[in-house]
């Protein structure tokens, strides 16, 4: 079993800043660090889908960094459209986070159970994704170099979400991956960030995993453009669990008061015997 654990869209700010003079990303994202350390059995690695910062300057990104380091689990971090590919590099060069090659600043990671290729759909400098030349033909070269179940994660959602202001880069852009995609079995998932909410869809026959973000939440129509409002919660980790053959997916809380709170502790009931009541069984 192999845990990959997904946080998005940190959205860290300048040392002392609010996110929109509302939201305090740095110690949200410092509160999931701490989470995600809790979480047993250790998870064997941590993505980061995207947006770490709010605006990408030195200044956030060694912010970020300073937040990111405490986690006791391999991290890596791919671009967002809030991120400058190009920064992250520079910045990242001491850690082994964003392990790029060349110019798309794509790469490969490998575990014992699947591979995961992580993308950079902020390919053309601008707000809305990006994904095709030299980037999709370094999907089509990297999917056949290994036998291994392949997890991809990018930033923007390849699917058509119901959500104006998202959707406005239209579905061209991920059109060359979805072909790509169908026509290649051993894709099990796709995960993404972005829209600062969750929901699950597909491109083609692969499912799409998208996560809530780590700095705040949208209250956003579906069908029609209006100002979104904001949830200003972060969602806990999600835990994509290599399992069977299969990823599980779903969001996993771990918080502090995890072992205090254990119903055995609390009921002072045997945990075998407590199983059997939660089964159903009526047995004394
Ligand atoms: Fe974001």
């Amino acid at each position: 079993m192999t845990l990959l654990v997904q946080i998005t869209d940190t959205h860290v700010t300048h040392p002392g800043e609010l996110l929109y003079g509302q939201v305090d990303t740095p110690e949200n994202l410092r509160d999931t660090v701490t989470e995600i350390n809790r979480i047993r059995p250790r998870p064997d690695l941590v993505v980061i889908t995207g947006d770490l910062v709010e605006q990408a300057d030195r200044e956030s990104y060694e912010h970020f960094k300073e937040l990111v380091r405490p986690l006791q689990v391999p991290v890596f971090v791919l671009p967002g459209n809030h991120d400058d590919p190009e920064m992250m590099q520079a910045h990242f060069e001491d850690t082994p986070w964003f392990p790029v090659t060349d110019d798309t600043f794509q790469y490969a990671v490998e575990t014992p159970e699947f591979r995961l290729l992580a993308l950079n759909s902020h390919a053309g400098g601008s707000e809305l994704p990006e994904l095709d030349g030299d980037h999709l033909d370094w999907v089509v070269h990297e999917l056949p170099r290994s036998d291994k179940p392949t997890l991809i994660a990018l930033h923007h959602p390849p699917m058509v979400t119901g959500i104006e202001f998202i959707d406005m880069g239209g579905t061209e852009w991920f059109q060359g991956l979805r072909k790509v995609l169908d026509a290649d079995e051993n894709v099990h998932l796709v995960i993404c960030g972005h829209c600062h909410t969750d929901m699950a869809g597909r491109i083609g026959r692969v499912p799409v995993y998208m996560s809530g973000s780590v700095a705040h939440q949208l209250i956003a129509a579906r069908g029609f453009d209006i100002a979104p409002s904001f949830d200003v919660r972060p969602v806990p980790p999600v835990l994509h669990q290599f399992l069977n053959g299969q990823f599980v997916s779903g969001s996993y809380p771990w918080p502090v008061n995890t072992e205090v709170n254990r119903i055995d502790r609390q009921s002072g009931i045997p945990w075998e015997t407590l199983k059997l009541q939660m089964m159903g069984s009526k047995a004394p």
